[in-house]
């Protein structure tokens, strides 16, 4: 690809069919709402540009943008804001302003049309170069009709023009070739042709599916390139497509992952986000659900109705039944739950274990550390070897401000303690059952009792 290439993402409609009061870009496929998945698309492109029309919540489908794209992406991305919606052709008019310096070709993509692949994409590019039109767009073939533009071409086969299906004539609404609206466009024909829009159709839109008849009336070439692969160019119209959809992406992922050595015992119940990574021989038991940017290593075992999210786990570790966890860490040789709780960059080192009913909040265990049952640790920082008894509880906040718990190596927390933030507990010390620590407690020393007092040196 010499010249530039340059996307604009139409992205402004309510999306009527969804019946929803949120914008039809903003619902989620996957853990990613429908703009995000066609603006990382986009941007695998390595455009010059790329523009979204926006309209409808058009502040909250601007940021759901701007979170889905990295530093570099967000240099190329500009919105353009179509107050009124009327009509695909009304918003590309409404942009032309924005992309008048622009020049090469201009990809028009809408945003409820996410799993299109960018190697497709590049085809479709390449493919309008190679040939020189001024506009190239891509068809596909479907038996069931959906409500799309309809493909209509001369007895020789040569494309005539896109006519939507609400104003189609029976005869016409029988043709089973239709319009995914994926287009590359030349820039200066597409000025050319915008100018020619009118609403002239049952809906009363500028319609961006007039372009092509246009621009053959001026005797520009128009390329419509047949499309094998239908339900790679589906458009999201309603709840049951999104589902749909879903589920189908879900399938993908899972056969992936099973293909690279993953075992998924039962891929009907298991939800896996297409950005899942997991490591060979790791087993993913059923009704297990794995989102965002997770990383999982080999030899893992998750087990049934555990939830994560943005999550790292290295290699040999175990998430047993019905934890939790959330922009989190195991490192290696982890065990959690069942009924674990980490968030908020809760990281557990190597051979670490946390047991039934303990949860884990902005906090690092060290390696071989554990807490086995029913206990809070928030805002701890605590070393290796360190037991924590049953019912433990960092009381980390005072009404006002969270504070710090620092556990040093080789503690022994006795059960039912509570330790006071801001505290230190020095190493190798030991706390009796029921004590209240309030302040920080030497190395090797016993404390017991409410509040904790030292009872004895435990080593000189
Ligand atoms: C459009 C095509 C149709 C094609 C179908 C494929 C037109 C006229 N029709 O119909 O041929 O088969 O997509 O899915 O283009 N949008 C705006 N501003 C507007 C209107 C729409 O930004 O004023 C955006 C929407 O947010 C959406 C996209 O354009 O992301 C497509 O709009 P939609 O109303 O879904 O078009 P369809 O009726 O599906
Ligand atoms: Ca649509």
């Amino acid at each position: 690809m010499n010249a530039p290439i340059n996307v604009l993402i139409l992205a402004a409609g309510l999306g009527t069919r969804m019946k929803s009061d949120q914008a039809k870009v903003l619902h989620k496929l996957g853990s990613r709402p429908l703009i995000a998945h066609v603006l990382r698309t986009a941007m695998k492109l390595n455009p010059e540009k790329v523009f979204v029309v926006v309209g409808h919540q058009a502040e909250s489908v601007e940021q759901a943008a701007r979170a889905a794209v990295d530093a570099a992406g967000a240099e190329k991305l500009s919105f353009v804001l179509q107050l009124e919606q009327r009509g695909t052709g009304h918003a590309v008019i409404c942009a032309a302003e924005a992309m008048k310096q622009c020049r090469g070709s201009l990809l028009i993509l809408y945003g409820d049309t996410p799993l299109v692949r960018p190697e497709t994409l590049q085809n479709l590019i390449a493919e309008h170069e190679r040939g020189k039109y001024a506009a190239t767009f891509l068809t596909i073939r479907l038996a069931n009709l959906p409500p799309y533009g309809r493909i209509i071409r001369d007895p020789q086969g040569n494309f005539l023009k896109i006519i939507e299906e609400r104003d189609c004539t029976p005869e016409q609404r029988a043709i089973n070739e239709l319009n995914p609206g994926l287009y590359c466009f030349g820039m200066a024909a597409l000025f050319g042709a915008l100018k020619k829009l009118e609403p002239a159709n049952v809906q009363k839109e500028y319609y961006l599916t007039d372009v092509p008849e246009h621009m053959l009336a001026e005797g520009h070439s128009v390329m419509a390139l047949f499309h094998e692969n239908a339900a790679e160019l589906d458009g999201i119209n309603t709840r049951a497509d999104l589902a749909e959809m879903w589920k189908r992406m879900r399938l993908q992922t899972i056969h992936r992952l099973m293909d690279s050595g993953v075992t998924i015992v039962d891929p009907d119940s298991t939800y896996i986000d297409d950005s899942v990574t997991i490591g060979r021989d790791t087993i993913i038991h059923p009704q297990v659900m794995i989102e965002g940017d997770s990383r999982i290593g080999r030899n893992c075992r998750i087990n049934s109705w555990s939830h994560l999210t943005n999550v790292e786990i290295g290699d040999e570790c175990q998430v047993l039944n019905n934890c939790v966890m959330v922009d989190s860490k195991l490192t290696a040789h982890n065990s959690i739950g069942p009924f674990a709780h980490l968030r908020m960059q809760a990281e557990l080192a190597e051979e670490a274990v946390i047991g039934n009913f303990v949860e884990v909040k902005k906090s690092k265990l060290g390696r071989k550390t554990k807490s086995m049952h029913l206990t809070y640790l928030g805002d701890a920082t605590i070393g290796d070897r360190v037991n924590i008894g049953a019912s433990t509880v960092t009381c980390n906040y005072d009404g006002k401000q969270k504070h710090q718990t620092i556990i040093e190596d080789d503690v022994k927390i006795g059960s039912d303690t509570m330790l006071v933030a801001p505290v230190r507990v020095g190493h190798g010390a030991v706390s009796g059952a029921g004590s209240v620590i309030i302040e920080d407690v030497p190395p090797d020393t016993l404390v017991a009792g409410v509040p904790a007092k030292v009872k004895k040196k435990l080593k000189e």
